[in-house]
């Protein structure tokens, strides 16, 4: 049988809970389609400084590299929130990232017909929503030098090369050509030289893709668009900190920031996370809505195992499982019961083993 190996990064706050979930969902998709799944947890994040005094120990670094795939959970513990250097929970994951060469970050959006209510928007202007973010994720304000700061004055240099554009950009395309084939690349190239090479270098390589439209729009525009008209928009291709922005507004389409999965792809193992935060405020209750984990192990599936079936299965398991009402506390209407983390893991796993035919049962 195939054998995968996952490095598990649960990282801090609610990061643990939705993770446990979501290794469960991946053991119970191999169980079904035939594969093993073989996973080794490593710190990440304030776990990290825990174990290390390091948000990225360097058992967790020879760890990742070593795997077919990295599951994460969330970092982000405010009580590090101003730790000098690498003690930063957040310094581990952009370190991670680096390590990897993750450049391409994937936030897909879509907007599952039973929770049009559950987002501020208006549902009919929720119609058709179905969007790709692909963010560059290992350049620009996050990574550039010179930085750093005096009591006085502060600097971050955003910065791109050709060739960093070029590759994001292929990845953004190819996307495309397995969807609606239309690419609006984000940019401020009315202000900014590093917007204009970026325009430049994506309108280029564009040539190469005949079949797929492309348009551009300055940031402040595609965010009104993001609310105005999202069922425009098919893939949306953008630099490291408009993405950062972007893809948080495009989760109130949503109906709720715990639904979203991400992929970040590039030379390594892929890193798959939710695209929420450590969520300090609920963790530790069991309250988290662990979809947005559970949707980030199927895309580990589908990018980092290449396991489509076992991918596709677990996505219908998620919209089967909203389609029957089953609702965490985030997507609950008032008066409408609210199930818990473990409990929202335990109606997806008995999907997917239906999907199969097979009997329910839980795994632990
Ligand atoms: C994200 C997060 C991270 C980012 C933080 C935690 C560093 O907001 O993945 O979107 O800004 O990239
Ligand atoms: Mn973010």
């Amino acid at each position: 049988m195939t054998r995968h190996t996952i490095a598990v990064l649960p990282g801090d706050g609610i990061g643990p809970e939705v993770t446990a979930e979501a290794v469960r969902v991946l053991r119970v998709a191999g169980e079904v389609f035939g594969f093993d799944i073989d996973t080794e947890s490593y710190a990440v994040g304030a776990a990290g400084v825990a174990e290390a005094g390091d948000s990225l120990p360097e058992r967790t670094r020879d760890g990742v590299v070593a795997a077919d795939a990295i599951l994460m959970g969330a970092v982000g513990d405010p009580a590090l929130a101003d730790a000098p250097g690498r003690r930063r929970p957040e310094a581990g994951l952009l370190a991670l990232r680096k390590l990897l060469g993750a450049y391409a970050n994937l936030r897909p959006v879509a907007v599952h017909p039973a929770l049009r209510h559950a987002s501020p928007l208006r549902p009919e202007a929720l119609a058709g929503v179905d969007l790709l973010i692909v963010r560059e994720l290992t350049g620009g304000l996050y990574y550039g030098e010179p930085r750093g700061r005096t009591a006085t004055e502060a600097v971050n240099t955003l910065r791109y090369s050709v060739a960093e554009i070029e590759r994001v950009t292929r990845v953004a395309f190819e996307a495309a050509r397995r969807r609606r084939s239309a690419v609006t690349s984000v940019d401020k190239a009315n202000v900014l030289e590093v917007s204009q090479l970026w325009r430049e270098t994506v309108t280029r390589v564009a040539r190469d893709y005949p079949d797929v439209r492309l348009d551009h729009l300055y940031v402040d525009f595609a965010a009104m668009r993001l609310v105005a008209n999202p069922a425009m928009v098919d893939v949306l291709l953008t630099e490291n900190l408009f993405g950062d922005i972007l893809s948080d507004e495009a989760a109130v389409l949503a109906g709720s920031l715990g639904l979203l999965p991400s992929a970040s792809l590039g030379d390594g193992p892929g890193l798959f996370e939710p695209v929420h935060g450590s969520a300090p405020d609920i963790a530790g209750r069991g309250v988290a809505n662990p979809i947005g984990a559970i949707a980030s192990a199927a895309m580990l599936l589908r990018y980092g195992l290449k396991e489509e079936a076992a991918a596709a299965a677990v996505d219908d398991a998620i919209g089967a499982t909203l389609d029957d009402g089953v609702r965490t506390a985030d997507l609950a209407r008032s008066g409408e019961r609210a199930v818990g983390t473990r409990e929202m893991g335990d109606a997806i796993v008995s999907r997917i083993r239906a999907l199969r035919g097979a009997q329910p049962a839980l795994t632990r």
